[in-house]
C-alpha cells in the first residue's frame, strides 16, 4: 500500500507540472482527488485495511492529498498568469528603454547664473556670506541707525537680539572688505529674508550685491557698469534711469529703473503705466562704512549696488506674479 501511495504522489506531481492548461489541470484533479479518484478510493477503503495499518496509511494519504492540492493551486496560478512565456507576451525586449524626463535649473537659478556671468566678464569675483547674520553686519556696520524702520520686528526675522536672517546681501560688502584690501571688485549672490508677502513680495527672495573699491571710483563708473549690465541682460536699446534716493550706507544714493521691457516704455500693467521698472539700489560707499572696516575714505572710494533677481527674472521671462516662482508647479517651471 505504501508503494502504491508513493506512486500516486510522484505521478500526480509530475502530471501537474506538465499540465499545459487549466482544463488539463482539472482532469488531473478529478483523476486523483475526484469522487472516484485514486487517492479518494484509498481513503474510502481505509476501513477494509487491517487495523494496525490504518493510522499510518491514513496519515500518509492525507499528507499526499495536501501536497497535491497545494501543487494544483500553484500551477493554476502560474497558468493563469501565462507562466514565464506569458510574462514575455507582447513584450519586445529589443525596444529601447523608456527614458526619464530630464529636469533643468529653476528660472531663478538661471537668472542668477546669467547675472553673475555678465559681471564676471567685467572682472568681478564672486563672494558669499551667511544667511543667518549678525545684527552688526546687517545693520550696524552699514551705518543703519538703531531706530531705522528696517530694524523693526515687522520687517526683519530675528533669531535673537543680535542674530537675524539677513535682509539684504549688503553685509557681504562688510565681510569682504574686512578680509581684503583695495582694489576689489566683487558680486555676491544669495537669498535674503523679509517679513513681507504679496504679488510682488515673498518672505525669501534673491539679491546680487556688487561692490567696487579703488582709487578714484566715481558715480560715472557705477553708471557705466550698470548700463552695460542692463544692455547685456536685456538688449542694448533698453533705456536706464537713475533716480536720487537714500540708503544709510551709500552717499549719494540712487534707485535704478529700466525701461519696461514688456511695453517698451509705453505704459502697461506690469510697470503700473509708468513705462519704468525699478530693478536695483545703488550709490557710492558711505565714508562711515569705510571707517568701520578700516579703509581710509580719503584714499579710496567705491560704489555698491544691490539688485533684485526675481525682478530681473520676471522681466526677462514675462512673469507677472512673483509667487509663481515658489509654488513648485511643474507645468509652470517646465517652460523655462
Ligand atoms: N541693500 C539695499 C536693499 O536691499 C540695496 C543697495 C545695495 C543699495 C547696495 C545701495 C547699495 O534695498
Amino acid at each position: 500500500m505504501k508503494d502504491r501511495l508513493a506512486e500516486i504522489e510522484s505521478e500526480a506531481l509530475a502530471a501537474i507540472d506538465k499540465a499545459p492548461d487549466i482544463d488539463a489541470l482539472e482532469r488531473i484533479r478529478v483523476r486523483i482527488l475526484g469522487r472516484k479518484g485514486s487517492l479518494t478510493q484509498i481513503l474510502k477503503g481505509l476501513g477494509k485495511l487491517p487495523p494496525d495499518q490504518r493510522p499510518e496509511v491514513g496519515r500518509t494519504a492525507n499528507q499526499i492529498k495536501k501536497a497535491v492540492e497545494k501543487r494544483l493551486k500553484a500551477r493554476k496560478k502560474e497558468l493563469k498568469s501565462g507562466g514565464y512565456a506569458g510574462l514575455l507576451k507582447g513584450f519586445d525586449p529589443t525596444l529601447p528603454g523608456r527614458s526619464r524626463p530630464l529636469g533643468h535649473l529653476h528660472p531663478i537659478t538661471q537668472a542668477m547664473g546669467l547675472i553673475c556671468a555678465v559681471f564676471e566678464r567685467m572682472g568681478f569675483d564672486i563672494a558669499r556670506g551667511p544667511e543667518i547674520e549678525l545684527d552688526f553686519y546687517n545693520f550696524e556696520a552699514l551705518n543703519i541707525p538703531p531706530d531705522h524702520p528696517a530694524r523693526d520686528m515687522q520687517d526683519t526675522f530675528y533669531v535673537d537680539e543680535k542674530v537675524l536672517l539677513r535682509t539684504h546681501t549688503s553685509p557681504i560688502q562688510i565681510r569682504t572688505m574686512e578680509k581684503t584690501s583695495p582694489p576689489l571688485r566683487i558680486i555676491a549672490p544669495g537669498k535674503v529674508y523679509r517679513c513681507d508677502s504679496d504679488i510682488t513680495h515673498t518672505p525669501m527672495f534673491h539679491q546680487v550685491e556688487g561692490l567696487m573699491v579703488d582709487h578714484d571710483v566715481s558715480f560715472a563708473h557705477l553708471k557705466g557698469i550698470l548700463t552695460a549690465f542692463v544692455h547685456q541682460v536685456f538688449d542694448p536699446q533698453t533705456a536706464v534711469r537713475f533716480r536720487p534716493s537714500f540708503f544709510p550706507f551709500t552717499e549719494p544714493s540712487a534707485e535704478v529703473d529700466i525701461q519696461c521691457v514688456i511695453c517698451r516704455g509705453k505704459g502697461c500693467r506690469v510697470c503700473s503705466h509708468t513705462g519704468w521698472i525699478e530693478v536695483l539700489g545703488a550709490g557710492l560707499v558711505h565714508p562711515e562704512v569705510f571707517r568701520h572696516v578700516g579703509y581710509d575714505p580719503e584714499e579710496f572710494s567705491g560704489f555698491a549696488f544691490g539688485l533684485g533677481v526675481e525682478r530681473i527674472a520676471m522681466l526677462k521671462y514675462g512673469i507677472d506674479d512673483i509667487r509663481l516662482f515658489y509654488d513648485n508647479d511643474i507645468g509652470f517651471l517646465h517652460q523655462f
